[in-house]
């Protein structure tokens, strides 16, 4: 067999990159890990980010996938180059595809980020941003609360919809035209998020960017899958797999893989 492309996130939210890298690659196989037993990451230490992102990245690496995506911005921020030093294969993170998506969608060079307070108080999405282009204002926010909404899948109910009120609030007076959402639980609450900030403001969603680097970092080192068939499929999760595998479904649709448990 192939070896696949290796996946993981603290929770659901990879999934949106998930989605994206079948999308963009559908002769490749791909393995994802869900570390729902210690979501979210975004409330943690950065040395807690790092120990269980190196404990993801082994039972991926362990599974001899050929490249690993770090579907969490709080893991990206924090652990990309020590997953870099530590394995021999690509490795890509969520944050710069997507503050280079920001980039090439702002007129008024005015762009907001929301993440987790891991990703926000890094200021990794600022630092980038201001690196690619000296002139670009960045205004952050941090937005706890939505992580939890979605992994509860409470993704476009009242509470959704005012704590979004809340958080965003603060974008109305920055006229941004453009908003990162900075963590992949987020562009599941996409249409709460687009209400509230109004149409505007572009949304980036940077799994579409990490699908894109992802194939083209593939085809640079010769490993995309030549062989077309069918394409495997594992998902694995941490904790109980019910409320994952609930979600996984309406959010991939049509049938997925079984879920299984595992240990780190
Ligand atoms: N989905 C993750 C991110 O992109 C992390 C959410 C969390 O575990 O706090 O930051």
């Amino acid at each position: 067999m192939e070896r696949a492309i290796g996946i993981f996130d603290s929770g659901v939210g990879g999934l949106t990159v998930f989605a994206a890298i079948r999308r963009a690659l559908p002769d490749e196989s791909l393995i994802y890990l869900g570390d729902t037993a210690r979501v979210p990451y975004g409330t943690k230490s950065s040395e807690t980010v790092i120990k269980y992102s190196l404990q993801c990245a082994k039972f991926l690496v362990e599974r001899k996938i050929k490249a690993l995506v770090v579907a969490c911005n709080t893991s990206s921020a924090y652990s990309l180059p020590i997953l870099r030093e530590k394995n021999n294969i690509p490795v890509i993170g969520v944050i710069e595809p997507g503050a280079k998506k920001a980039l090439s969608a702002t007129k008024s060079k005015r762009i907001g980020v929301i993440g987790t307070s891991a990703t926000i108080g890094s200021n990794a999405y600022g630092c980038l941003l201001k690196e690619y282009d000296a002139g670009v204002s960045v205004v952050s926010q941090a937005c706890p609360l939505f992580v939890p909404l979605v992994e509860e899948g409470w993704l476009n109910n009242e509470i959704a919809k005012n704590t979004a009120k809340i958080y965003l609030e603060s974008f109305k007076h920055e006229n941004i035209d453009t908003l990162i959402l900075g963590c992949t639980h987020y562009p599941l609450l996409k249409p709460v998020i687009a209400e509230v900030v109004g149409s505007n403001v572009g949304l980036i969603d940077s799994a579409e960017a990490v699908a894109e680097e992802l194939k083209m970092k593939l085809a640079e080192k010769r490993l995309l899958n030549k062989k077309s068939g069918p394409s495997a499929y594992q998902l694995y999760v941490t904790d109980l797999p019910n409320r994952f595998e609930k979600i996984a479904s309406d959010f991939l649709g049509g049938k997925i893989p079984s879920v299984k448990r595992i240990e780190l």
